[in-house]
């Protein structure tokens, strides 16, 4: 029993920060973040109206129901792959499933930080490769701006808002999730992460005072970290897979600087099959994959053969070869 994608949606926020306003909050400019990181613009969900990862999620899977023609009541799971769930607790699949009328889904929140699609991905396949569940949503993203220092000019111009949602079902045809590695090293914790509201340190005065609700990070170790367990993660499944570069349709990685993308594309050697939407999204994390799918699904067709490759905090990475199920249309707002 194999896998597979049956429908992609995704949401952005309305309002967006364009690099010509960071100019404005912070001492950068349009030039060094495009050339640096290859973004000029990101979407930003709206503050100080109670609104976090579950509406942007809810707004998706809305769209994939309609889409996919599925009545809610069928389908079985809904996993959430975010690291900026609304709350500590409930989780935000929970509040999805419930907004969005899944009255039947076991749900629960996955927290893979950039990795979270693909590590959802390959869970949810193993559930529909059981034969006990028949439909199954993954959406992901994340509400990274609501942890963003606006103050770092080394870390602001980089993150931006979004989720993406697949519809996953089963399969007998030789499509879908074929083969995933996934890898984690927890020494890369210290150089990607946020310091404070954790059980470790949770608020306090202190904790607000000295900017640690905050995304952290040690820039350069993270890029060459990304580039290296990418393409690594990326040609062991090429390679265990019997695929040659001819074989490949798409190589979709996660969207978080276009250096390392390119750097990583570059090592795989297939540099003119990459999709990108960096530039007027920016890094979603766990829904920069689905969010990139869904804005070149008019690209893919039936049976291509896709490589997804992410890299996130932990660290935790890895890549999946997917083979994709239907011919595409363009993506509707
Ligand atoms: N505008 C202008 N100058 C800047 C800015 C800015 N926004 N940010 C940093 N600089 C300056 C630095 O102060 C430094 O100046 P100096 O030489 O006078 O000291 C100079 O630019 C170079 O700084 P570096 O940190 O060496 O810049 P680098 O080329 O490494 O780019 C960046 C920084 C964009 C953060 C890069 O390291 C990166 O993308 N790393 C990956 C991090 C990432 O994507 N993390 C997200 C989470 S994990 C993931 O999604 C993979």
């Amino acid at each position: 029993m194999n896998a597979v994608i049956t429908g992609i949606t995704g949401y952005l926020p309305e309002d967006v920060l364009t690099n010509a306003e960071l100019e404005k909050l912070v001492d950068t400019s349009d030039e060094w973040i495009l050339s640096r990181v290859g973004i000029s613009e990101r979407h930003v969900l709206k503050k100080g109206q109670g609104l976090g990862t579950s509406y942007m999620g809810t707004k998706a899977v809305e769209a994939l129901l309609v889409k996919t023609g599925t009545d809610p009541l069928e389908v079985d799971g809904l996993i959430c792959a975010t690291t900026t769930p609304d709350y500590y607790f409930p989780t935000a699949a929970s509040m999805i499933a419930y907004n969005t009328g899944c009255k039947n889904a076991l749900t629960f929140d996955l927290h893979c930080a950039c990795a979270g699609f693909i590590y959802a991905l390959e869970t949810a396949a193993n559930y529909l490769r059981t034969g006990r569940y028949k439909k199954l949503i993954v959406v992901a993203g994340d509400t990274l701006t609501s942890i963003t220092d606006y103050t770092d000019r080394s870390t602001c111009p980089l993150f931006g808002d979004g989720c993406g949602a697949v519809l996953m079902e089963p399969s007998e045809e030789e499509l879908g999730v074929i083969d995933a590695l996934l890898r984690t090293d927890g020494s890369g914790m210290e150089h990607l992460y946020m310091k404070g509201g954790g059980s470790a340190y949770g608020a306090t005065h202190e904790t607000v005072d000295k900017h640690m609700h905050y995304i952290y990070q040690d820039g350069q170790y993270v890029f060459k970290r990304a580039v290296t367990y990418m393409a690594e993660a990326s040609l062991e499944v090429v390679k265990r897979n019997h695929l040659a570069p001819e074989d490949i349709a798409w190589i979709v990685p996660h969207q978080a600087n276009m250096r390392i993308i390119e750097a990583t594309a570059r090592r795989l050697g297939v540099e003119d099959k990459v999709l990108v939407n960096i530039r007027n999204v920016g890094n979603t994390s766990a829904g920069s994959i689905p969010l990139c799918l869904w804005q070149n699904e008019y690209r893919l067709h039936k049976g291509d053969n896709l490589i997804l490759t992410a890299f996130g905090a932990g660290f935790v990475w890895g890549a999946v070869y997917l083979k994709w199920a239907y011919d595409g249309k363009p993506a509707t707002t």
